[in-house]
This record gives structure tokens, C-alpha cells and sequence, in this order.
């Protein structure tokens, strides 16, 4: 929260000549000193509590997305990470591009550097992703494998990645977005036009064959509030449960837009896990259309502690991730043109609003869990 200058209007001028220059040079240094806190850019700033504390305090965790580079030498960026959550998420460099950018050809310098600081800072690990229609290496996307081949090709890959982690990462999002942007029918993506439907439950039977004890998730965007979409999901979820198919969770991304962010965002999560499932909070961030206003970003603090709220009323709830570490390493201008300061840290690392909102909804007491939440021993 940015520091105010509340407080300096008290200070007294009662007394005489020499008392009173003493306090005006005192109002003066006190004035330039706030002056600069609220002008510089500077590290975050702390809104008065233990993030961290807090989450775990409820059993879920809080996370964020990062980027590998800062994660390597922005001092600044790593102690906004480690002082407000308490769990990672790779925000690229697990996905296939960067994993396996030719065939057979593995690159884990990014993965290692996220997995090595996680660890290091005690932080949990949410593993993102492994089928998706975005961010595939050419030689994938433009290969035409017959579905053995193609099975083989999924099958190194999650021995390679997943195999590498086990029992360093927590979750998987083994399948991401399987949806067409606008549902409710399934995406005619590579793997649904090789193995058809099926390589969903195919893709979540591998994942578990090799890491048995990762949490698998399908992860979505667009089901947050219910509608077909969400329906059609919860259709394919249900299936696979009465196959047998392990699969545990579903991540709603929550990709919000300011003044859109649903109000039954627990009732819709709650259908899901009534199933048995888990679910989270995946890739929270709230844009604001341009011009960003400052009633903008303070009214957005009040959706961030909604979708925190939601999180703490299910029971089975994991955790809440927002999608970048500040408004600096936000997708959203890339993507969304016209569309900014979606994420609880400004471009100068200085806490918003938004990071006071979820800290209301974490101080509101406790809520009883159906199930803790596996946690490491925090080392920060
Ligand atoms: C986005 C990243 O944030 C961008 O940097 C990248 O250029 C494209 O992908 N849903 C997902 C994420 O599951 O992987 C996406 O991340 C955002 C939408």
C-alpha cells in the first residue's frame, strides 16, 4: 500500500522561536522524506501483513507466475516472490517450445533455475503445462504423426519433464485449455485430431504412469462463472471419473476483466469438487481497459478479495495463483492491447490496492478445511 502523509498535519507549532525553527525543519525533512515515497520507485512495500503466514494460516496456497531472467538477477522482483507467496508457477518455460525445442533435444536450463529457486525459498511448485495448442515447437505442430508415433512423442516428453521433477512438482497441468475459446465443443487441437477425445484420459493415464504422485489438472479459462462452456467440462470431468481416469483437479485460470469478474465464482467451483476434485485459482489477473484511473485500481482491489473469498469457501480449494510478478512482466498489453495494470504490483514493484484485497480476504479468521493442504517447510 503506498504510504500516506497522515499524521504530519499534526505536528505542532505551539512553543517559540527556536522550538518552532526546529519543528519547521522537522515537517520539512518529513515532508521530503514522504514526498519520496510516494514519487520513487523502490522496492514493494509492505501492506502490514504476512501474505504467506496468512495463506498457509488457511491452507492454501498463493502463488504467482514467474519468468525465468528476473528470477535470475532482479533482486528486487525474487523478494516480491518470496515475501507475498507461497508457491510457483513457470509462466513459460515448462511449455513444450521451451522444453523440447527440437526433437529429442531437451533444454532445462529455465525449468531447473524456477524448480531450484522454489526449493531454495521453500516455495510449493504448480507444473505448467503439458498438452496445449499454443506454444509448440514447430517440429511438433507441423509433424504428421500417426497416433502410435504421436503417443510416443507425448510419452517421452512427460518421462522427460515430469520424470526430471518427480516429487519436486506438485501439480501438472497435463492438459490446458481443451476447450474452443468460446466452448462448448472440444478443441480441434493435434492431439484431438490424432487420437481423438481420447487423448485427454490417454494423456492423464501417462502422466500418473510416470509420476504417481503429482496432482493432474486440466486447466481452463472462460469456465470461471459457469455457462456452457463450464458445463461442458464438468461433463468431461464427470466422464472421466466414472472411467477411472486420474485425474484430480481443475484450474480455472481467471482471466478477468475489471467490472466482469464473476459473483458465483464459489458455487461454480463447488459442483467440481462436489465430484471429488480439487480446484484452484490458476492464472489470476484482473486488466483494466485504458486509461487506467486510480478509482480503477483501488475498485480492483475489492475483485482480488473476491476471488480470494470464493477460494477460502471451497472447501477444497488449493490455492490462488496471479498470472506475473508486477505489472511490468504482464502479459496483458501484449495480449490485450488497450489493457493494463492487471496484476497486485506496479511496473515500479510497489504493491496496489489489489495486494490489500487479498490480504482482507485472507485476516477474515480461519475456515475449516475438508483436507490440509500438503506443505513444505517454509525457508525464507
Ligand atoms: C501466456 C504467457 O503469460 C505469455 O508470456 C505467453 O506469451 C503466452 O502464454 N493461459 C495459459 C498460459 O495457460 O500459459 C498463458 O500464458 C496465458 C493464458
Amino acid at each position: 500500500m503506498r504510504k500516506t502523509t497522515e499524521g504530519l498535519g499534526r505536528t505542532t507549532t505551539r512553543g517559540r522561536g527556536p522550538l518552532l525553527a526546529v519543528g519547521a525543519v522537522c515537517v520539512v525533512v518529513l515532508v521530503v522524506a514522504a514526498v519520496a515515497v510516494l514519487v520513487l520507485p523502490g522496492p514493494a512495500e509492505e501492506p502490514g501483513s504476512d501474505l504467506p503466514g496468512l495463506a498457509e494460516s488457511h491452507g492454501i496456497k498463493l502463488g504467482v507466475a514467474v519468468a525465468v531472467d528476473p528470477l535470475r538477477d532482479d533482486s528486487d522482483y525474487q523478494d516480491v516472490v518470496t515475501d507475498h507467496y507461497t508457491a510457483v508457477t513457470a509462466e513459460n518455460t515448462m511449455k513444450w517450445v521451451h522444453v523440447q525445442p527440437e526433437r529429442h533435444e531437451f533444454d532445462w536450463s529455465g525449468p531447473d533455475t524456477v524448480v531450484d529457486f522454489a526449493e531454495k525459498h521453500g516455495l510449493d511448485i504448480r507444473g505448467h503445462t503439458l498438452l496445449w495448442h499454443n506454444q509448440q515447437p514447430e517440429w511438433l505442430a507441423q509433424g504428421f504423426y500417426d497416433a502410435d508415433e504421436l503417443r510416443e512423442v507425448m510419452r517421452e516428453h512427460m518421462e522427460a519433464l515430469l520424470g526430471r521433477y518427480q516429487g519436486r512438482v506438485d501439480s501438472w497441468d497435463v492438459i490446458n485449455e481443451p476447450f474452443e475459446d468460446g466452448g462448448p465443443e472440444l478443441r480441434e487441437n493435434l492431439w484431438y485430431q490424432t487420437l481423438g477425445e481420447d487423448y485427454i484420459a490417454e494423456a492423464l493415464r501417462m502422466a500418473h504412469e510416470v509420476d504417481p504422485q503429482a496432482r493432474l489438472y486440466i486447466n481452463e479459462f472462460g469456465i470461471e462463472g459457469g455457462g456452457d462452456k463450464a458445463d461442458a467440462l464438468y461433463e468431461l470431468a464427470s466422464g472421466l471419473l466414472e472411467q477411472g481416469v486420474p485425474l484430480h483437479g481443475i484450474g480455472f485460470q481467471g482471466h478477468f476483466v475489471h467490472g466482469d469478474v464473476p459473483e458465483d465464482l464459489a458455487e461454480n467451483m463447488r459442483r467440481f469438487t462436489d465430484l471429488g476434485l480439487d480446484v484452484e485459482i490458476s492464472e489470476l489477473d484482473v486488466r483494466i481497459a485504458e486509461p487506467v484511473t486510480d478509482d480503477a485500481v483501488s475498485d480492483q482491489a475489492e475483485e482480488y478479495r473476491r476471488a480470494v473469498e470464493a477460494c477460502l469457501e471451497v472447501s477444497r480449494c488449493v490455492g490462488v495463483s496471479v498470472w506475473g510478478v508486477t505489472d511490468a512482466h504482464s502479459w496483458i498489453p501484449e495480449w490485450f492491447p488497450g489493457y493494463d495494470s492487471a496484476l497486485p504490483f506496479d511496473e515500479d514493484y510497489r504493491s496496489k490496492p489489489a495486494l490489500g484485497g487479498m490480504v482482507d480476504a485472507l485476516s477474515r479468521g480461519r475456515r475449516a478445511r475438508g483436507r490440509p493442504v500438503r506443505r513444505r517447510v517454509r525457508n525464507r
